[in-house]
């Protein structure tokens, strides 16, 4: 049987970790992955989240099946989190949500939930998107085109092109919009662009599909998701994939949740039936681990407060490192405009650079990033910023 494989080529983001961690030169500097890093090139466990895994381990009782849904105390607090406390859609009883093994397992309940829908439903994405946006859909038998979105030239948003595409859409389609922090391009939606978006949604009705894997490292909690409160007021169906790897560090613990708001409560029970189904045909229940760490920082007013600290701490300092590089780049004397780069959003922007530039990076000078020259700002350090403004001068 296995003779008839072919092997899969290497991740484009993922691939990246092995290359870099195989690389012996001591000046390496990693832009691949999206991980939050400190100065010293670490990613330390959050000091809320070694509290309430200390409390956690004390309290613990049972390790029996938590049950497909997940975690209940998980998923009502961080519906709070994404919705706001007072959400229309939550005081109405019309939001479902289930714990899932990652943001990336969130995304996957929720396409085969989509195809449930409709086998072979189209899903439009950003262009560009999230490089593992298009398998995940298409694994489950969507049909994934395109919308426009980044401009690579001018470094802003395609706002009306994007527009006006949305308009074409129908009822049958669905629509991926980032939440915020947008990845790969950093590029994010204003408030009175979401204000528009949500327009043309309500009047064409397809279904918006949102992806919230950076709450907080945009601008702020609440601040981050006004897009996601906007949708979920205005429209009957909406679906949301989010994610607790970055907010608070847990990677490796998989944690998120997958919403589907519908028009009422019979329907969004219906709608969780089917969810609880596509579950147990697929992992049949997520890890309980993360999503207990997660319910003990929001269930306590003074975790959750130093958690607001911590992840503060992590949203300025990127947004440190974004000056930090386009000054470095203009004193190495690039004199190409860079500026773009503090002004966009969240752990990602591109550099701008062709491919044979970024591999030249990565062969000749050990810097690491996405073929794309998508650049983790994270992994920017006062240490290497002179070397790495210093190496892109040099390629340009
Ligand atoms: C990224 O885009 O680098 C992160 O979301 C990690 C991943 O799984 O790709």
């Amino acid at each position: 049987m296995l003779e008839r494989l072919t092997a899969m080529p290497a991740d484009p983001i993922l691939g990246l970790l092995t290359k870099y961690r195989q690389d012996p030169r001591s000046e390496k500097v990693d832009l691949g992955v999206g991980v939050y890093k400190d100065p010293a090139g670490n990613t330390p466990i959050l000091d809320c989240v070694k509290a309430a895994e200390k409390q956690r381990t004390a309290d613990e009782t049972t390790k029996v099946y938590i049950g497909p849904t997940g975690s209940a105390a998980f998923n009502s607090l961080t519906n709070e989190l994404a919705f706001g406390p007072a959400h229309p859609a939550l005081l109405a009883n019309r939001i479902r949500t289930i714990s899932t093994p990652g943001g990336t397992g969130a995304l996957r309940v929720a396409a085969e939930f989509i195809a449930k829908c409709k086998a072979g439903t189209t899903i439009w994405v950003s262009d560009p998107t999230w490089a593992n946006h298009t398998g995940l859909f298409q694994a489950a038998g969507l049909t994934v085109k395109t919308y426009p979105y980044y401009d690579y030239d001018n470094k802003c948003l395609k706002f009306d092109e994007m527009l006006a595409t949305l308009k074409q859409i129908g009822r049958d389609d669905v629509v991926l919009l980032h939440a915020c922090c947008h990845n790969p391009s950093g590029q994010d939606l204003n408030t009175a662009q979401w204000d528009a978006v949500v327009e043309v949604a309500k009047t064409n009705g397809f279904l918006p599909f949102i992806d919230m894997a950076y709450q907080g490292f945009g601008d702020g909690v609440d601040e981050d998701a006004y897009g996601v409160r906007a949708m979920a007021a205005a429209v009957d169906n909406m679906v949301l994939a989010s994610s607790c790897s970055k907010n608070f560090g847990l990677y490796r613990e998989r944690i998120g949740g997958c919403s589907i708001i519908a028009k009422d409560s019979a329907q969004a029970d219906v709608a969780q039936s089917v969810l609880l189904y596509v579950v147990r045909c697929i992992y049949s229940m997520p890890p309980a681990h993360g999503a207990a760490i997660v319910e003990t920082i929001l269930g306590s007013a003074e975790l959750k407060a130093q958690w607001l600290d911590e992840l503060k701490v992590m949203r300025d300092r990127i947004n440190g490192n974004r000056a930090m590089l386009v000054e470095s780049l203009k004193a190495a004397g690039v004199e190409q405009d860079f500026s773009f780069i503090a002004r966009q959003k969240g752990m990602f922007s591109f550099l701008g650079i062709n491919e044979a530039q970024v591999n030249t990076l990565m062969n000749d000078y050990g810097i690491y990033m996405v073929g794309s020259s998508r650049i983790s700002i994270a992994g920017i350090s006062e240490d290497n910023v002179g070397y790495l403004a210093k190496s892109i001068a040099a390629i340009l």
